[in-house]
């Protein structure tokens, strides 16, 4: 059969990637982009030709939307984190998952510290403060102005020693504190204490979250393990909002039985208007920018894209999170 009337596979990118990014992959199949705000659970896919989604973390891939793509043999997100997959739902299909590892470490563990500091030494408060016009002669100097919370020789609980959290934990090391750690699988990181998580919870000043958001984590951090953290110390999450209790972090900000925290990830995103962190001086907030400089998203786009082309080459993902289904 002549190649032109083979079926030609195709690839469907749930967001208009700048057109440098896809040509590689546009010169072996067919892509269809949706449009900037178009759902992927809007898109009827004509036929059966759809063989690959490439997508964002606020795209949800699960069992439903899989019942619509009948060819459906691979995933390739532009995140490192897959919760918004059902991979196991994909995985029964023998539908591969690729996702972004490695490039965001860095980019993740700076925007972190960025939350540590800022609620540290409480500056979008004072930045506030400063812009409001309300500081005024009275108030220019004095012994106990704006006072924030010492973070050279403090102890820093990192919750997870993947990559991001011992790039968190060398971040803290460089800033004189003492790091101590918990992760779920009982990694030992060497320079870093490994203790259990109500240990790292009592003994931490600040402490920042960096597991992903599986079953056996979501609310790991809620209200009984809030109340046994340290009097007075800050809360960073970086890693997905599931993991900490938004209502119990609420009280104990609001209490003062935690001096501040700095949030970076939400059960909901975009934010919802009502949520009570909002309403907080002692919060530093920002929308779900870890990996948000130029360079790491530009890398994440380009693993998501390998990744895409080895699985339309009908090769293994080189960055797969269900290597199972290959074999
Ligand atoms: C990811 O890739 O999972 C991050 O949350 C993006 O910032």
């Amino acid at each position: 059969m002549p190649s032109s009337t083979l079926k030609k596979k195709c690839v469907v990118v749930t967001y208009p990637l700048p057109q440098k990014h896809l040509a590689a992959l546009a010169q072996k199949c067919e892509v269809i982009v949706l449009p900037a705000g178009q759902s992927l659970q809007t898109f009827l896919p004509e036929g059966n030709s759809v063989c690959g989604i490439l997508c964002l973390l606020t795209d949800s891939v699960d069992a439903e939307l899989l019942s619509r793509f009948p060819s459906l043999q691979f995933v390739s997100s532009v995140s490192v984190g897959v919760d918004h997959i059902d991979v196991e739902a994909l995985s029964a299909k023998g539908v591969a998952v690729g996702h972004t590892p490695g490039v965001l470490v860095d980019a993740t563990a700076e925007t972190a510290f960025a939350l540590l500091l800022a609620a540290a030494r409480r500056v979008p408060e004072a930045d506030r403060f400063v812009r409001e016009g309300r500081w005024q002669p009275e108030n220019r100097w004095s012994p106990d102005f704006f006072l924030g919370k010492q973070v050279s020789g403090a102890t820093l609980g990192i919750v997870g020693l993947g990559a991001i959290g011992q790039a968190v934990a060398r971040r803290g090391q460089a800033f004189g504190m003492e790091v101590m750690g918990w992760t779920p699988s009982g990694r030992k990181v060497s320079g870093v204490e490994s203790v259990s998580l109500d240990a790292l919870l009592s003994c931490s000043d600040f402490l920042s979250v960096h597991v992903a958001l599986v079953d056996e984590t979501r609310n790991l951090i809620g209200a009984e393990k809030i109340a046994k953290m340290k009097l007075g110390a800050v809360l960073v999450n970086t890693a997905r909002g599931g993991i900490v209790d938004e209502r119990a972090l609420y009280r104990a900000l609001k209490n003062g039985d935690l001096f501040a925290a700095g949030i970076d990830v939400f059960v909901s995103e975009p934010v919802e208007p009502d949520n009570p962190l909002l309403s907080l001086e002692n919060v530093v907030l920002t929308p779900h920018i870890g990996s948000a400089t130029a360079s790491t998203r530009g890398d994440m786009v380009h693993l998501a894209l390998q990744n895409a082309i080895a699985a339309v080459e009908e090769r293994p993902m080189p960055h797969c999170v269900n290597p199972q289904v290959y074999t």
